[in-house]
Parts: C-alpha cells; sequence; structure tokens
C-alpha cells in the first residue's frame, strides 16, 4: 500500500529529473523516472523495426518484450528482455523517436498502468514526468510543476551531455511543442500543482523547496 505519492511534472531539462532523485532519497521513498518507460519502449520498437506511426504495431512491442525498471541510486536501471539499456536508452535518436508512443493514447494507457503498478509496490514514491499529476496519479499527496527558460534548460543539457548549445536548444524547444500539442496527457499542470520556476536555482535548492512546500502541506506525523 502506497502511503505517500509526490508527483513532479515539467518540461525536458527542467530539473525535475534530479530533483525528484534528490528529494526521493531525503524522504526515504522509490524515484520513479517515467521518461524511462517512454525511451524503453521506444528503444524496443526501434529494435523491432515496427513502423512508429501504426499504434497496432506498437502496442505488439509492449506484449512481446519483457520490460522491467528498478530503482537504483542514482539513476533507474531498465532491462529489456534482461538485457541492462539504462545507458541505451538515453541516445538522442530514442529521445527523437520518443513522440511516436507518447503520442498513442493506447500506449499512454499501457505505460500509466505500468506506473500505477510500480507505485503499488512502493509505501513511498517520487514519480516524474509529463502527466503524473494531471493523469497517472490525480490524487497524489502533493503535486509539482517545474519550469525554467528555455536558454537555461539548453545550457543544463550540454553541461550534462555535451553538444552544440544551438542545437539543443532547438530539439527541446521541438519537445515542448509536441509534449504541450498531443491530445493525450499534454504537458500542463494539474490545477492543484504547486509551480516552480527553477532557472535561477540549484538543483539542491530546488530540492529544499520542494521539502519544504511538502512539510507546509502534510505535517510530519501525516508522513509516516
Ligand atoms: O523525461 P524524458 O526526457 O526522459 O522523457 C522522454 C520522452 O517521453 C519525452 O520527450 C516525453 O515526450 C515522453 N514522456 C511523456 N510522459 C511522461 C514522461 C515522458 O510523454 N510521463
Amino acid at each position: 500500500m502506497t502511503s505517500l505519492i509526490i508527483t513532479i511534472d515539467g518540461p525536458a531539462a527542467s530539473g525535475k529529473s534530479t530533483a525528484a532523485r534528490l528529494l526521493a532519497e531525503m524522504l526515504g521513498a522509490s524515484f520513479l523516472d517515467t521518461g524511462a518507460m517512454y525511451r524503453a519502449v521506444t528503444l524496443a520498437a526501434m529494435r523491432a523495426t515496427v513502423n512508429m506511426r501504426d499504434e497496432k504495431q506498437l502496442l505488439s512491442v509492449i506484449e512481446k518484450y519483457e520490460f522491467r525498471f528498478e530503482a537504483e541510486q542514482g539513476q533507474m536501471a531498465v532491462y529489456i528482455n534482461g538485457e541492462d539499456v539504462t545507458k541505451q536508452i538515453r541516445k538522442p535518436e530514442v529521445t527523437a523517436n520518443a513522440r511516436y508512443i507518447a503520442s498513442s493514447a493506447k500506449m499512454r494507457e499501457k505505460l500509466v498502468e505500468m506506473q500505477r503498478q510500480f507505485a503499488a509496490g512502493e509505501e513511498k514514491i517520487v514519480t516524474e514526468g509529463r502527466d503524473q499529476g494531471t493523469v497517472a496519479f490525480p490524487n497524489a499527496d502533493v503535486k509539482f510543476y517545474l519550469t525554467a527558460e528555455v536558454d537555461e534548460r539548453a545550457r543544463r543539457r550540454q553541461a550534462e551531455v555535451g553538444g552544440n548549445l544551438e542545437n539543443i536548444q532547438k530539439a527541446i524547444e521541438q519537445r515542448d511543442k509536441s509534449d504541450e500539442g498531443r491530445t493525450v496527457g499534454p504537458l500542463r499542470p494539474a490545477g492543484d500543482a504547486i509551480v516552480i520556476d527553477t532557472t535561477d536555482l540549484t538543483i539542491e535548492e530546488v530540492a529544499e523547496k520542494l521539502l519544504c512546500r511538502i512539510e507546509e502541506k502534510l505535517p510530519k506525523r501525516n508522513r509516516k
């Protein structure tokens, strides 16, 4: 039985993954990176050479492959049919193709189901993505939505993975457009989400802020 669910949504490179990991550590909670789930299914679909625009073929990938997600320190480990693909799912071609999975209503349904299953096995969970507070966990205890100026997000991504700043910013802008524009599970803050602009904050400051807001909303005795 899950006693605490914290959701963190926001656009690419808004700081949600790192903040979610730090926060999970502070709370002694598990951490779920739902983007890694989209990436894993994308990689499996690429390997199966299915037509990315064909929902039926995409669904067959979920049936045929076994996906496993393990909350490890620092990062979520991802396995496809027992093979560790934690690094491969971060490749730019996987990032670019994830939009096909993300814009399919049936695939989103399956992934939300996987997310709820994962959470059901944890006592406390910090889960991050695009639709965690709006669709996956509408009754979460506390919901956050992190934003940051796009040029700052591009700088952060460049510091992480290297590459040309202008190209990185363009790719982020494209992903924002596709995440915000889709009809199913679009990127937007839940009505009851606490919105935090992280542009001028360090990651530690972000995590501290989240913890403060949780303490304000949920007195300690209610948090176990
Ligand atoms: O967060 P990350 O960049 O790893 O996510 C990869 C892609 O998966 C995103 O571009 C987004 O389109 C999609 N995604 C989503 N819903 C989520 C998490 C990720 O649509 N909850």
